[in-house]
């Protein structure tokens, strides 16, 4: 088997540039098509499992989104309103739907071409052209179906966009005129609707080569800057609204309300998207589809989850039980691999408080055993993979006929698989010798999460009433602390590695970082190092202290922690963690480095 992630890490010069400059997915495929995957948490187990079922990627009909299910009692027939995103390929494409849906108004991402008649079937209140790479003038650059001009609904050009709707209506373009990059100062020259409550004058990000010098019949010009007088234009009569400029940017602080003035003042989209709403319908579809599956079939509809004490299989357990009660069983997998207290969290929140059936499944000797003398970071995740099916596969076995398996796919992975490979064949490849479930296990798939942002399944937890320290968690790898132990993993090491990791988290959220930095742990290395302690000397091991900061695991820079911060950690290691008398500092940067060390 030729593993993509191998070839990356041993050699990561072997990326061509593009590859470099967008990382790779956590399968360790270059992260360079259109859409990125993030880095879930739970990643790993849905691999396993997914695999291991063979599972063909779920088959989701183009009305498989949110209120598309069976009506219930206070669902809005038609769903949440909606904004579609048409994606241009710009890298700020899912930037866009994020910040749409923080307004409480459901967005969804469809790629460029998507045929008009299959915008307006969606009913979308506006519509949003995405930035891109091209020019407009780029054989084959990316064009939009010609309806989106209809005027039947709103349109918000941005940058690319705003450059297709001048072009497109009969206006002007210049190619490679001056470039426009970066921090500018937009002057509002006529307020529309688009621009109300703001300051004449606005700091914006731009980011554009072409430029727009004439606009179409119908419309006038409603901002500029120094290099672009048309760097905002609308028809408001067509509903056509364009802006060069970024708003969906952390850069162009009054982006949001630019944002909300065209989603709810101009399309009068209802901010009707909230966890409570997507819980109450989530809850009412699920129940509806297991109960039609469970008389349709005369079986007694029972539902599995697998947890991995990662968000999306928490928060995707928790929605289920919600729905089906004592029908849904959790099935978690101790591998030993896990960080400190994670099993007794898990136990504690699922069993105790919410009241779940959860198999415990003690393995870590089963574990350990497999992983004996085994250095090669990519002989470690296969072995994990495997031994984690065959353990589930015992344990589902043992709950005798079930009909469904919850899955914690996220939007982001949904939007992957509806336009380049399937999440599911991806993994297949880098996983495919994990063995297989007996072929009558057949289920079919729950993935309460596929319309959620990573940010909007923490909001669900939360008002699941899942503890914070399991919602607000930093990402962690399917292969746990296997790989962030160099070398062979032992329990003694395996000890000595929780209980550093335990003081590293300990003191980045005392110190208040937990949430601004994207990971941090501790590494433990092969390496011993000679040390003095009281009267002695002491020759034991080196713990390296990895701490980044990203938007999605895909590049990362280190943390510049406080000193102090990285002091504490050093000294409460190397005195409360046994075998330990040097602490050092990873500084390095994703690429070229990796986050994990392994
Ligand atoms: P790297 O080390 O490739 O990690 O920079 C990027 C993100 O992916 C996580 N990661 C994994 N997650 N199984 C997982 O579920 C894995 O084998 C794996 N390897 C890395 C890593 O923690 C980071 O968030």
């Amino acid at each position: 088997m030729t593993d993509p992630k191998s070839d990356n890490k041993s050699d990561p010069k072997s990326d061509n540039k593009s590859d470099n400059k967008r990382g790779k997915t956590v399968h360790g495929d270059a992260a360079n098509a259109g859409h990125r995957v993030l880095a879930p948490d739970d990643a790993e187990v849905e691999a396993y499992l997914e695999t291991a079922l063979k599972a063909p990627a779920p088959d989701r009909s183009p009305d498989d989104r949110p209120g598309s299910g069976a009506p219930h009692p206070g669902a809005d027939a038609e769903g949440p309103d909606t904004v579609v995103i048409l994606d241009f390929g710009s890298q700020f494409a899912q930037l866009i739907a994020r910040r749409v849906r923080e307004l409480n108004v459901y967005s969804e991402l469809l790629p460029h071409d998507t045929p008009w008649a299959e915008i307006e079937r969606r009913r979308p209140r506006a519509v949003i052209l995405s930035g891109g790479p091209n020019s407009v003038y780029d054989a084959g650059a990316p064009m939009p179906d010609g309806g989106v001009w209809s005027g039947r609904i709103p349109v918000l050009g941005i940058c690319y966009g705003a450059q297709l709707m001048a072009r497109e209506l009969g206006g002007d373009v210049l190619a490679a005129g001056k470039r426009e990059y970066g921090p500018a100062s937009v002057t509002i020259t006529h307020e529309d609707g688009l621009f109300a409550g703001l300051d004449r004058e606005q700091p914006v990000w731009m980011s554009h080569g072409d430029s727009i010098t004439r606009l179409p019949e119908g419309f006038h010009a409603t901002a500029q800057t120094d290099s672009s007088p048309l760097a905002g234009f609308a028809d408001p009569s067509r509903g056509l609204y364009a802006i060069q400029f970024h708003p969906e940017v952390a850069h162009t602080p009054r982006g949001k309300d630019i944002l909300r003035n065209f989603v709810i003042g101009i399309a009068g989209a209802r901010a009707t998207w909230t966890p409570a709403n997507f819980i109450e319908s989530t809850v009412a579809d699920i129940r509806s589809r297991v109960d039609d599956h469970a008389r349709a079939t005369d079986s007694d509809g029972l539902v599995i989850c697998a947890l991995s004490g990662g968000v999306d299989s928490a928060v995707a357990a928790a929605l289920v039980h919600r729905a089906v009660g004592d029908r849904l069983t959790c099935i978690y997998v101790d591998h030993g691999l896990m960080r400190k207290r994670e099993s007794e969290l898990l136990r504690t929140t699922f069993e105790a408080n919410l009241g779940m059936r959860l198999v415990m499944v003690d393995a870590r000797q089963r574990f350990l055993e497999r992983l004996a003398g085994v250095e090669d970071p990519e002989q470690k995740r296969k072995i994990i993979g495997d031994e984690f099916i065959r353990v589930f596969e015992e344990e589902a076995t043992k709950l005798g006929r079930i009909d469904f398996l919850t899955q914690g796919t996220l939007y982001p992975d949904v939007i992957e698989s509806a336009t380049s490979e399937t999440k599911a064949a991806q993994k297949i490849k880098t996983h495919h010798n994990v063995g297989g479930l007996p072929a009558d296990l057949r289920f079919k798939l729950i993935e309460p999460l596929r319309y959620l942002f990573k940010d909007e399944v923490r909001a669900v937890g939360l008002e699941l009433g899942l503890p914070e320290a399991m919602v607000q968690r930093q990402p962690f790898p399917g292969p746990g602390l296997a790989i962030r132990i160099i070398g062979e993993v032992t329990a003694e090491r395996l000890d000595t590695l929780r209980d550093a990791d335990w003081i590293v988290i300990d003191e980045i959220k005392a110190a208040g970082l937990y949430r601004s930095v994207w990971q941090s742990f501790a590494i433990l290395t092969p390496v011993r190092s000679v040390g003095v302690m009281g009267d002695g000397r002491t020759y034991a091991n080196v713990v390296a202290i990895r701490a980044v900061t990203s938007d999605d695991g895909m590049t990362a820079d280190w943390a510049k922690l406080p000193y102090d911060v990285l002091g504490k950690i050093s000294s409460r290691i190397v005195n409360e963690v046994p075998g330990v008398n040097r602490v050092v500092y990873d500084i390095s940067s994703k690429p070229p480095a990796t986050i994990e060390w392994e």
